[in-house]
């Protein structure tokens, strides 16, 4: 296999060169390395770094990116896995020369974690975190990250394999990218309730062709139900832009008070806040100090997760202006508009076009349409 060196943030490793011409995912290597994925790493470097665990298990390693960046770069003791014993072979190559306090296994995740407990726990497989969300809910003391690759079933693009890993029902919308992220938080906080255990999203966000979540844990069943209850549904009006939201267990039949439909009911999902700005505030502040490659995408996100509303939708407003064959102002217009109205708006990270907002949609139609 050849090998070059790869500097991602203050950590350099060495990884496999992939076949830039290969169809994505990147498959030309013998053991998996993903430059595109660095911002996902840099993220989760820097929400460490202010998280501070007392130990974190990196538990599908290849060549050890992710773990051997978190040893060095964070400071806490590390364990990096992979299955794979060839890529086990190249991650001690790389932390004897990364350094730190590193250790190496070689074991299937699920088996790791199902014997041994670590403070912060990290999923980042091909595709579904499904298969090892059970057991990485039970090794994680306080802190669960996971990333999920499959964007399509978890979008409502591959309606039956979503159905089948999460167990929920996604729907294509505009907004999407967002019901993906929510029935995956929904998914781990149904895997952690049943152990008496509850989480709190703390920065969660969806880029390119991932979601990844980063999470706290709790132990109190006190905490389960308050988990719960963030439990329900999108209730989305299979006509026009109007949508509610539901909590519950089981969703119950409602109907569009704009167009007399039906209302779809999307998910079970996760509803309320996905990011928390205390910890993203910090984040920010520590950001400049830590050397990161994606550091300008990141000083873009962050302030756009702290903003964002709890609502667990938002309206493309061109979409909107679309279907009421209007010219779209700028989107600053259309929330100060709305702000002005007395509702709150802000915009979101996952489309540029995106609004959230509490007001109507009547009242946002009328910021979207009104002349001056
Ligand atoms: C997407 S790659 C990990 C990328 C890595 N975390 C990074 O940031 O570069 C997924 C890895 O999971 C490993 N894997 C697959 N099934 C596994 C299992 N059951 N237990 C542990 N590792 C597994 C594969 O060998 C592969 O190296
Ligand atoms: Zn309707």
């Amino acid at each position: 296999m050849e090998k070059v060196p790869v500097t991602e943030g203050r950590t350099t490793f060495f990884a496999p060169v992939q076949d830039e011409n290969a169809a994505f995912p990147p498959g030309s290597a013998p053991i998996f390395y993903n430059r595109r994925m660095e911002a996902n790493r840099d993220a989760t470097v820097l929400y460490l770094s202010v998280m501070q665990p007392s130990d974190y298990l990196d538990a599908m390693g290849a060549m050890g990116a992710r773990g051997l960046r978190v040893a060095h770069e964070v400071g806490i003791p590390v364990t990096v896995n992979d299955i794979s014993p060839a890529a086990a072979a190249e991650i001690r190559e790389n932390a004897d020369r990364v350094g730190g306090e590193i250790e190496v296994t070689c074991m299937d995740a699920n088996a790791l974690m199902s014997t041994r407990r670590f403070d912060a726990v990290d999923l980042d497989p091909f595709g579904t975190p499904a298969p090892f969300t059970d057991a990485a809910c039970r090794s994680a003391k306080r802190f669960l990250c996971v990333t999920a690759t499959d964007t399509a079933p978890l979008c409502g693009a591959h309606l039956k394999a979503g159905m089948r890993r999460y167990f929920a029902r996604p729907m294509n919308t505009e907004y999407h990218r967002e019901v993906g992220l929510r029935i995956l938080l929904g998914f781990v906080a149904r895997e952690m309730v049943k152990y008496d255990r509850g989480i709190t999203p703390i920065f969660c966000f969806a880029h390119e062709h991932f979601v990844r979540l980063h999470l706290r844990v709790w132990g109190r069943v006190k905490n389960a139900d308050q988990t719960m209850a963030r439990i329900g549904y999108v209730m989305q009006c299979p006509h026009c832009f109007y949508r509610e939201e539901q909590a519950g267990l089981l969703p119950e039949t409602a109907t569009c008070p704009v167009c007399g439909a039906a209302l779809r009911p999307v998910g079970p999902l996760w509803l309320g806040a996905v990011n928390d700005p205390g910890t993203i505030g910090a984040m920010i502040e520590r950001l400049p100090t830590m050397g990161l490659g994606t550091e300008t995408y990141l000083s873009r996100l962050l302030p756009l997760l702290a903003e964002e509303l709890p609502t667990a939708s938002f309206y493309d407003y061109h979409k909107v202006a679309q279907r009421l064959r209007a010219s779209p102002p700028a989107i600053d217009v259309v929330i100060n508009r709305l702000r002005d109205a007395g509702y709150q708006a802000t915009r979101t990270h996952y489309e540029g076009t995106g609004i959230r907002t509490d007001a109507p949609l009547s009242v946002l139609e009328e910021a979207i349409t009104r002349r001056r």
